[in-house]
């Protein structure tokens, strides 16, 4: 699996997006130590509060089918209609959930609508993370 083929995952996810608040779409897909694939979109709610990251949204599903074992997720976010985009960094909750699961050098791929990417590693992104001890 390369990171092309994981960014493609993640912008298809991401038209599946539920964001009629915010109307800035997110996709993510996270992909599995064994090459397994589970994609996630944003989930919005009237009351803001339970709405749900694209990244958790992926997690959580992975999770609860028994996987615990990942090296990378691809996240592409931006407005609906944007042309010219960047890149759309994890908020620090969903950095949060990927330190529960995942070792510092796990891959986080930005990627823009026309596919440009960066990879960075879970400890650039989440230096001196929360660990229960
Ligand atoms: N969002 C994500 O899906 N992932 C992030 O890392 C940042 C924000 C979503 C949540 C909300 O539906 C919308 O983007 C605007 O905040």
């Amino acid at each position: 699996m390369n990171y092309e083929e994981l960014i493609k995952k993640a912008k298809e996810a991401r038209e599946r997006a539920y964001a009629p608040y915010s109307d800035f779409l997110v996709g993510a897909a996270l992909l599995t130590e064994d090459g397994r694939i589970y994609s996630g979109c944003n989930i919005e709610s009237a009351s803001y509060t339970p709405t749900n990251c694209a990244e958790r949204t992926a997690f959580f599903k992975a999770v609860s089918e028994g996987e615990r074992s990942f090296s990378a997720i691809a996240v592409v976010g931006a407005k609906r209609g944007a042309k010219d985009c960047g890149i759309c960094p994890p908020c620090g909750v969903c950095r949060q959930v990927m330190s529960e699961f995942c070792d510092g050098d796990f891959k986080i791929v930005l990627a823009d609508l026309e596919c440009n990417y960066k990879v960075y590693s879970l400890s650039e992104l989440l230096p001196l993370g929360f660990e229960l001890k």
